[in-house]
């Protein structure tokens, strides 16, 4: 089965845990947005819910099907939030980003009651960082001498996009990081301490925020993984 086959298999999956009167968060990304076609299939059926998009993409096709939009300061709380990861460990930590949106990601995600996470099999990994580099958002401002914080933390880390640099919707740098040395990545005072970091917006690392993460398999089976744990954060 297609990579293509096996997310549209979780999107679909987790698309079929809303409910009427649900607000539920969209995510960004070819698998999020598979989610969100789906979801607008079912408004278009009858079910009556709200989005909230994580990026401008991800709102046009909401819209397209006629979904409603809010902002997040417009809701306390979401009911649910469906999103795609970049890499997923066994304990369900998530490195997220790719597509820039991590700062509306974490956001969106920190308010919702559910994350649910969809992701094809090859997104799983023993150890975060396996498969990709952890995006650091960073103010403009100074960018190389938050860089160089970092390295001293023991991560290398590039630009993104190079010469014609990105921009995130917030108008900030990516920085893509890799662990140098033995570097746990999924150690929670690891990552609090790259976001401490001064000139960091937020980062990629995902930590025991995921309550589900269902995996499309190249068997064409769905996997469906619990966290078990508490949430790391919740708004309530
Ligand atoms: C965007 C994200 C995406 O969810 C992540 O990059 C996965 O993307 P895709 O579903 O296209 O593989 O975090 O910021």
């Amino acid at each position: 089965m297609s990579l293509d086959a096996q997310k549209r298999l979780a999107a679909e999956y987790a698309a079929g845990l809303i409910t009427d009167g649900m607000t539920v968060g969209l995510g960004s990304g070819t698998t999020a947005e598979m989610a969100v076609e789906t979801l607008g299939l079912r408004f278009r059926d009858g079910i009556r819910f709200v989005g909230v998009p994580t990026s401008g993409r991800t709102a046009e096709i909401a819209q397209s099907f006629g979904i409603p939009l809010r902002r997040l300061d417009e809701r306390s709380f979401l009911d649910i939030y469906v999103d795609g990861a970049d890499e997923v460990d066994p304990q369900l930590n998530l490195v997220k980003g790719r597509g820039g949106a991590l700062m509306r990601e974490k956001l969106v995600a920190s308010a919702a009651r559910r994350f649910v996470v969809i992701v094809d099999e090859t997104k799983r990994v023993e150890r975060l960082g396996e498969l990709a580099p952890i995006p650091v958002e960073v103010v403009t401002f100074g960018w190389p001498t938050t860089r160089h914080r970092l390295e001293l933390l023991g991560l290398t880390c590039e630009l993104r996009g190079g010469s014609e640099t990105y921009t995130t919707s917030n108008g900030n740098y990516i920085l893509d990081c890799h662990a140098s040395g033995p570097i746990d990545l999924a150690d929670e005072i690891v990552a609090q301490t790259i976001k401490l970091q001064t000139g960091v917006v937020d980062h990629g690392l995902f930590l025991r925020m995921a309550d589900l993460v269902v995996v499309g398999t190249s068997a064409g089976t769905v996997e469906v993984l619990e966290a078990q744990r508490e949430r790391s954060t919740t708004l309530s």
